[in-house]
């Protein structure tokens, strides 16, 4: 879901539409987004599971503190999606424990 005319802020502005990859399945995303807000566009919630009990976690501050959001995107684990913007054609992983580093195909 997206807020296109806010009551304070107004319209959207057009941004270009582009495609990224959540674990290899292609999603719509806006130019200008972060991962997250990309990812709660399209209805994903969870980022990551947990080392121990592989419990799901998702956004929680969304200013970069806490690491819950954290993604592997490009191959690099640890990166925190709420602060992330997308770029078209980027590939991001839910990231499984600790995350492990990537070779791109
Ligand atoms: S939600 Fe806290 S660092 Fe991203």
């Amino acid at each position: 879901m997206r807020v296109v005319n806010h009551p304070i802020l107004g319209e959207d502005p057009k941004k270009r539409k582009i495609t990224i990859y959540i674990d290899n399945k292609p999603v719509e995303a806006m130019e200008g987004d972060t991962i997250a807000s990309a990812l709660w566009a399209n209805g994903i919630k969870a980022c990551r599971y947990t080392p121990k009990n592989q419990e799901p976690r998702g956004i929680f501050c969304c200013i970069g503190r806490c690491n819950d959001c954290i993604m592997t995107v490009d191959g690099i684990p640890n990166i925190r999606s709420c602060i992330t913007p997308v770029k078209d054609g980027m590939r991001i992983k839910t990231q499984k424990g600790n995350g492990t580093w990537e070779e791109l195909k």
